[in-house]
């Protein structure tokens, strides 16, 4: 869900733009206590207003078999505006990510959720574009130096229309807003290539987003790895972001006193349940009205924090235990006379009742009476199809060229493995031992050779990994990735099928004559590619490396073993081995088009001198048992058809994928909600009912509480 706007001008007016505007949006929120939703700033600023909100959202980890059924996230309610930064805090384990995946529609399929989310009061599925989201972890590629993973990802998502110079003056101001100039020719890295640190990482990962200025933002601890005035910068390019009309919603883990003046709303969470929502600088008047008030000389989010982590009885009871004369820190008389839990469920039963609770609910009430922007209209990419296409392609293929482990690796191994086979069969002649020797070449070539295509398997999950991430904030559609990914392989592939073909065929010395030397390597070729587009299906279905590399050894196995060479194809079981296995196999075609090429015109010698001479014909027909009623270019065109057949299979699945699980997962949600509310144990309410008497807490450091 990402517009942009046109530059100004093409030196920097894009960026200049989001900064003019600030004064517009911020003037906003102070009206919204009249009860009335109006966004200021021009009428293009309006219609990209995206205001959400979340009504009793509730996850719930299902344990049917033993233990409890765990609340993840406790019937919570909130909402976000244009204009705004709004930063969830909380312990580590509170439901912050929880919290960000359910809005963003990403939860894991083990979790259940009920509740409601509305986009501009539309009910709506955040998948797919509708957000862009920077997750806890960084998935990059990590051939790619950090300006041109921007470049490609501005090339992938801005308009057709805007000219290279554009691109480049946006992909610039991006990098030098994320403070990236220093490594902005690094690699980022990857298992064998040391590149970029955690903390440039995260910040490649926002500058990603915040490219395009998407109406929607949601981030995981962006500010995790950073120091603190890296910090400080990113969450400030982020409220300029905000401050451009766009809703901000950020996870934020302790930030510095600076870092969090920074941000106009807060959502505090501890153990999925809601202690303070509202804007960030009446939190302090919060805790102070509830009793714990904020030591002058402590960072707000530093107290927020320590008096709703939970973890911090277990410190104090550890330090207890191992010191003989523990003391207590200083300043700390807030917490010495109750423990974590006590001071938390405080909080939260104190904010239901608060007015910042009652101007909370009226504004959610408000936003989901407002009907912005049709959601429908929101496009993801403003690239062109062909443009998507190019791009992905050229930045596919630097990967692979780049990349030893995708083919170069390979490459050097088929051509060992193919001196080896030609040293085995050197110069196999016609005697009558070549037919069998001619017969196992072609057996080992089509199978084992092709069988090794699995190596790119690690490649292929890292491949998937960036598709998922990129297709989940809208950069480009399923069939795009599947043919730039068919087309950048496609050198590759021919590469080594001539590699492995030359070596081979001059070696084992197959007839002479170019027509069966190209189809030679056409066959061998077409071969690696259906196996590779397997591997594609398998990688999609069984996205873990020793799981698929084991799932994908069997299909091939399979393969081999139907193509008949080590069972012909006439004793084959004819139900499903022979009928539909054999067919839809490109082992038996391969083989059969390999034998054609290969012995068709050739004479044999017969078993014993003296013995009748046998021609290829004879021996294809009689020994191997294969028909030679069809052309050995048919042969061919059915591998190819079948290569077709296995990339639609790819569309399809990622296309089941994408549609069908959320319907699943809607339906495994409704039935795991209607077991659990039968189970008495399963309370609707977390039980936070007791109170705990308040004691002042003006003789904290430096501090005159206003409560007596
Ligand atoms: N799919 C899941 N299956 C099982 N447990 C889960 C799942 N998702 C989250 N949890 C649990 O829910 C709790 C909240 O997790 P979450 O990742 O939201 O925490 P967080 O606030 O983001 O923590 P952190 O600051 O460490 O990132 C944790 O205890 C976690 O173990
Ligand atoms: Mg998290």
């Amino acid at each position: 869900m990402m517009e942009i706007e046109q530059a100004s001008s093409s030196s920097g007016g894009y960026h200049r733009r989001g900064n003019n505007n600030n004064d517009d949006t911020t003037s906003d929120h102070d009206n919204d206590d009249e009860g009335v939703i109006s966004l200021g700033g021009s009428t293009s600023m309006r219609a990209r207003a995206t205001y959400l909100v979340w009504q009793d959202l509730t996850v719930v980890l299902p344990n049917f078999g033993h233990g409890h059924t765990k609340r993840l996230l406790r019937g919570i309610s909130g909402y976000a505006e244009p204009g705004r930064i709004m930063a969830i805090m909380g312990p580590s384990g509170s439901g912050k990510s929880t919290l960000l995946d359910s809005l963003a529609d990403r939860l894991s399929k083990n979790v259940v959720m009920t509740g409601d989310i509305l986009l501009n009061g539309e009910k709506r599925r955040l998948s797919y574009g509708a957000v862009a989201y920077v997750t806890q972890e960084d998935v990059l590629m990590g051939t790619l130096t950090v300006r041109e993973t921007i470049t490609y990802s501005a090339y992938l998502r801005l308009p057709t229309s805007f000219t290279n110079e554009e691109v480049r003056d946006i992909v610039e101001g991006t990098i030098m807003e994320m403070g990236l100039e220093d490594c902005g020719d690094t690699l980022v890295g990857n298992w064998h290539l040391r590149g970029l640190s955690g903390g440039e990482k995260k910040r490649l990962s926002i500058a990603l987003e915040i490219l395009v200025r998407p109406r929607l933002m949601f981030l995981d601890e962006p500010t995790s790895g950073l120091d603190s005035a890296s910090a400080f910068f990113v969450v400030q390019a982020l409220k300029s972001v905000a401050r451009d009309g766009r809703t901000v919603v950020s996870s934020i883990h302790q930030p510095s006193s600076e870092v969090f003046a920074l941000f106009d709303d807060l959502f505090l969470l501890s153990g999925g349940e809601t202690v303070y929502f509202g804007e960030a600088k009446d939190a302090i008047t919060f805790f102070a009205e509830t009793g714990f008030p904020c030591p002058t000389k402590r960072n707000p989010s530093d107290h927020f924090l320590r008096c709703i982590n939970s973890d911090f009885d277990v410190v104090t009871a550890t330090l207890k235990g191992s010191q003989r004369h523990y003391e207590e820190p200083k300043g700390s008389d807030a917490y010495k006379n109750f423990s974590t839990s006590e001071i938390k469920a405080t909080l939260a039963e104190k904010y239901t009742w608060s007015k910042y609770a009652k101007k909370a609910q009226s504004k959610m009430k408000q936003i989901s009476a407002f009907h912005g922007p049709q959601t429908s209209t929101i496009s993801t990419s403003q690239a062109g199809w062909w443009k998507q296409l190019t791009t992905l392609t050229q930045r596919s293929f630097i990967n692979m060229s780049r990349d030893i482990g995708y083919y170069w690796l390979r490459v050097i191994i088929y051509s060992i493995v193919s001196i080896c086979v030609g040293t085995i069969f050197y110069d196999v002649g016609t005697g009558n031992t070549a037919i069998l020797a001619r017969g196992a070449c072609g057996g080992f070539i089509t199978g084992f050779m092709v069988f090794m295509s699995i190596g790119s398997f690690p490649s292929f999950i890292e491949d998937m990994k960036i598709f998922t991430r990129e297709r989940l904030n809208g950069y480009y559609g399923v069939a795009v990735f599947i043919l730039s990914n068919l087309l950048s392989s496609l050198p590759f592939m021919l590469l080594i099928s001539l590699v492995t073909g030359t070596i081979t065929w001059n070696m084992v010395k197959y007839r002479h004559g170019f027509s069966r030397y190209a189809y030679y390597c056409l066959n061998l070729f077409a071969s690696i590619a259906v196996v590779e587009s397997c591997m594609m299906v398998v990688a999609c279905l069984v996205p873990n490396f020793l799981m698929g590399i084991v799932t994908g050894a069997g299909i091939i196995g399979i393969m081999m073993m139907t193509s008949g060479f080590f069972r012909q194809i006439p004793d084959l079981p004819k139900l499903f081995w022979r009928y539909p296995i054999s067919y839809i196999n490109y082992g038996s075609w391969s083989l059969q088009g390999a034998y054609k090429n290969d012995m068709i015109g050739l004479v044999f010698d017969g078993l014993a001198p003296g013995d009748p001479k046998m021609t290829g014909e004879e021996v294809i027909t009689k020994m191997y048992r294969l028909p030679l009623n069809h052309s050995k270019w048919l042969d061919l065109l059915a591998i190819i058809a079948i290569l077709v057949g296995y990339r639609i299979l790819f569309f399809v699945v990622l296309k089941f994928k994408e549609r069908a699980s959320p319907f699943f997962q809607s339906m495994y949600a409704k039935r795991t909600v209607y077991r659990l509310n039968k189970r008495p144990s399963f309370k609707r309410f977390p039980s936070s009912k007791r109170q705990y008497n308040l004691r002042p807490l003006s003789s904290q450091e430096g501090l005159s509480s206003p409560i007596p």
